[in-house]
């Protein structure tokens, strides 16, 4: 089939080349010249393993193109994706929808031919139906059927979460376009029935609902782990203990700092702005939305504690401070309040994380990207693993700091604290 794939973003991308290593022709379209300059000479904007060669590959053999050209790309495809950005508003929740409408705008002026219009952007529900509004034309003339196709791609696993997804959703009741879309996924639904055809606003909700679910089962983990320190339990006895329950399900039950990504802080506060807009109550997810608030708090407070207050001229090591591993994603990562803070109490702060130097960080005065594990954590008094990297699983702490008494604090809960004890290292993790 051929395929448009609008805005070479990280949804875009990704999809683009997992469907043209399926054996489609790909037009992945962007405004952004330099970006389509760049891919076309084999830069990738993002850091997602497995993603260039694939790229490559599909490159070479064209059926992957990058390109400026709206207009020939749309003429040239069946089917047509919408991958633009739908970030919060300035002073607000709701998702801003402008750069959808502009290219729905944009498609409304060039289609003269039958074709299916896919979002694929995180959009509020209804979203399609102001789409097919603005198509209310091409509709009539049935050239156009306007679907909601939600991704479920986690940073960092986004290929294989294409190759072998849990499920895929597909919102319209036009059998013509369901057909279509059917036969598009078929190389990768076939093993199991796991293509799901429902209303376009049941798509649209069920996107918010999975995000929205999996940050209040993280919440709620988090905030057992508060509970867990004052009890003296540990919270993984209590992620394995609750999660072999199959109807809880044992992913996502990993404490640890506050959730952050460009999706989960995002999509719970659109999906609490659109239930206010329907006059409908998720008082759940505003909690979760306000517990995760707290949480970086939370955490700040408990590395002052940590440091029984004396935080001032103390070296701080930070390992990792993307949101998770396997990226170079820092929106929403909770390690910049916690370094923000850190440095206006005047320490030394070093970090190291695999995926590079940070600009958040650049222009703070006190903080310095190390480029080996080594170097951050060769003086440190207090080496806080911030994200759970597989390089930092196997680290001979007492080899490498040069100094006789450090603390290490394990957000993620990589390390046994009991053989921490044995070496006479400092050892506080979360939830434990
Ligand atoms: C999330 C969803 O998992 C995807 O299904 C969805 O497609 C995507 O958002 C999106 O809407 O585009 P992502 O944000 O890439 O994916 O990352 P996750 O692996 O879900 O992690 C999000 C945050 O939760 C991270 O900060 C991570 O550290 C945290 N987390 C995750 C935990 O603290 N504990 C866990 O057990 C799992």
């Amino acid at each position: 089939m051929k395929l448009c794939m609008i805005g070479t973003g990280y949804v875009g991308l990704v999809s683009g080349v997992c469907f043209s290593d399926l054996g489609n022709t790909v037009y992945c379209v962007d405004k952004d010249i330099n970006k389509i300059e760049s891919l076309n000479n084999g830069n990738i904007p993002i850091y997602e393993p497995g993603l260039e060669e694939i790229l490559k590959k599909n490159y070479k053999q064209k059926r992957l193109f990058f390109t400026n050209d709206l207009k020939k790309a749309v003429l040239k495809s069946e089917i047509i994706f919408i991958c633009v950005g739908t970030p919060t508003k300035k002073n607000s929740n709701s998702a801003d929808l402008k750069f959808v409408f502009n290219v729905v705008k944009e498609l409304k002026k060039i289609i003269k031919t039958y074709k299916i219009i896919v979002t694929k952007s995180t959009v509020p529900v209804t979203t399609g139906d102001k789409i097919e509004n603005i198509l209310a034309r091409l509709k009539k003339n049935k050239l156009v059927d306007v679907v909601s196709n939600p991704e479920f791609l986690r940073e960092g696993e986004a290929i294989r979460d294409f190759i072998y997804p849990d499920r895929v959703v597909v919102g319209t009741n036009s059998k013509k376009a369901n057909k279509i879309l059917q036969s598009l996924y078929l190389p990768i639904i076939k093993k199991k029935n796991k293509y799901f055809n429902t209303s376009r606003r049941g798509a649209e909700l069920i996107k918010y609902a999975s995000n929205a679910f999996l940050a209040t089962k993280i919440s709620y983990i988090n905030e057992l782990a508060n509970l867990c320190e004052k009890t003296g339990v540990d919270i993984k006895d209590i992620s394995v203990g609750i999660g072999s329950d199959q109807r809880i399900g044992e992913r996502f039950l990993r404490a640890g700092p506050a959730y952050g990504g460009s999706c989960f802080p995002k999509d719970t506060r659109a999906l609490s702005d659109t239930a206010k807009k329907f006059k409908s109550n998720l008082s759940i997810v505003d909690t979760v939305i306000k517990s995760n608030e707290n949480r970086k708090k939370l955490l700040i407070k408990k590395i002052d504690k940590i440091l029984k207050g004396k935080i001032k001229n103390k070296v701080i090591t930070f390992l990792g401070v993307t949101f998770k591993p396997n990226t170079d994603d820092m929106r929403e990562a909770s390690s910049i309040p916690m370094i923000k803070y850190l440095n206006k109490k005047k320490c030394t702060i070093k970090y190291y994380d695999p995926s590079g130097e940070k600009n958040e960080f650049k222009r703070l005065q006190n903080v310095k990207y190390h480029s080996t594990i080594n170097s951050a954590c060769s003086n440190s008094d207090l080496i806080i693993i911030h994200t759970e990297w597989n390089d930092f699983k196997l680290i001979n702490f007492k080899k490498i700091v040069k100094k006789n008494s450090f603390i290490i604090y394990d957000m993620r809960n990589i390390y046994s604290p009991t053989k921490m004890k044995r070496l006479n290292i400092k050892y506080f993790g979360i939830g434990r």
